[in-house]
């Protein structure tokens, strides 16, 4: 419900404290948790709010929970802000076995490792790191329950009347990262069979945290004067929030063979629209450049509902926070989504 939240988010402190807050429904599950909860791939986007949900959730559940996140830590800072926050690191190559080997053994996995940008330039490195990877993985983790993530780039895409695509339909999209993270997708299901470690693949689009997502990098174009191409005329978009939530809850549905999850809204943001929407906060009107195509990136969220019931945060709250954020001068990532793409060329 949107009235659990502030009107705005002023700072990364406040950011930080309403991204990282546990549902009721995570504090009464986290206890199903043991430690060490090991995330791997932990210093990206998502990794730091999701050790920090949990270390709440588990905190306020009164349930001792170690949480030790994994990563190659490229960033050092990010290292640092894991420690500041009591949560215990590790420095790890995913594609090197005897690194792999280091990790502490656990019974539940949070896979977050990805590498999708650069892939037209150089296309190795996205297949191994999507498919070594994995596989380095479910052989070290044999018999962990696995929540991995996955994207809903796994899924061509669909005319809007579709409906957005199920966890059922065929993964057949276009392009070499979509292709290697149906291969993340697939090695972790056939070692989830082979290990039986219990499995949930979590197809993921798009979140958002304020400082990146499809809403900012639409949000970033209309404040500075920049065109906006409608060709992708449609897309899912979910608070990192909500989408925290429903990852770390997702040990709950692991089972073999493998379960499949679409993780985002149940609304479908028109693009136009969008734009539009923040030309109004900013008083100015979007260079909107082309034309909506048939068809678009979406997906189906029956599953999710019926599973895991709706997201909090619904509503427009979202696009007044990024409007907001922009105004402010907050930070941003700078590393856009490149959502627009309909080539599979990322
Ligand atoms: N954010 C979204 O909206 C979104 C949407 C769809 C799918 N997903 C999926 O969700 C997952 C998490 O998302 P994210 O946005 O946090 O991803 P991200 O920012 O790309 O983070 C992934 C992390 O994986 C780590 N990593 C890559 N190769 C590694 C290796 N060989 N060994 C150890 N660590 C390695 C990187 O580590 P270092 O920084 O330590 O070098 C990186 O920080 C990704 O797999 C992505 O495919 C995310």
């Amino acid at each position: 419900m949107s009235s659990l939240y502030p009107a705005t988010i002023d700072s990364e402190t406040q950011l930080d404290q309403v991204l990282t807050d546990p549902s009721p429904e995570l504090v009464a599950t986290i206890r199903n948790l043991s430690s060490p909860l090991v995330m791997i791939g932990a210093s990206g986007k998502m990794g730091p709010s999701l050790a920090l949900m949990a270390k709440r959730a588990a905190e306020a559940a009164g349930h001792p929970l170690e949480i030790v996140a994994a990563s190659r830590f490229s960033n050092q800072d990010t290292a640092a802000w894991f420690e500041a926050h009591g949560i215990r690191t590790q420095q790890v190559d995913m594609l090197t076995r005897s690194s792999v080997q280091r990790l502490p053994k656990s019974e539940n996995v949070l896979y977050l490792v990805g590498m999708k940008f650069g892939t037209s330039a150089d296309p190795s490195p996205t297949w191994v790191t999507n498919t070594l990877s994995p596989m380095l993985a479910a052989e070290h983790f044999a018999g962990a329950r696995v929540v991995a993530l996955s994207t809903g780039n796994v899924y061509p895409m669909t005319r809007l009347d579709y409906g957005g695509s199920r966890e059922s339909d065929s993964l057949t999209p276009i392009g070499e990262y979509p292709n290697a993270a149906v291969a993340r997708e697939r090695l972790f299901e056939y070692f989830s069979r082979q290990f039986h470690s219990p499995l949930t693949n979590v197809r993921l689009n798009y979140a958002h945290d304020l400082r990146y997502g499809v809403l900012s990098d639409i949000a970033y174009k209309v404040y500075h004067d920049l065109p906006v191409d409608v060709s992708m005329g449609y897309f899912n978009a979910i608070w990192q929030g909500d989408a925290n939530n429903y990852i770390l809850r997702c040990f709950d549905l692991c089972t073999v063979p493998a379960t499949a999850i679409n993780l985002t809204s149940r609304k479908v943001y028109s693009h136009r629209k969008v734009a539009e929407l923040f030309g109004l906060y900013f008083g100015k009107v979007p260079q909107i450049l082309g034309l909506e195509q048939d068809t678009a990136l979406l997906s189906n969220t029956d599953f999710l509902l019926e599973k895991l019931g709706p997201e909090r945060l619904e509503g427009d709250l979202l696009i007044k926070w990024i409007a907001n954020w922009m105004k402010i001068g907050g930070r941003l990532l700078g590393k856009p989504t490149h959502f627009e793409i309909r080539d599979g060329k990322f």
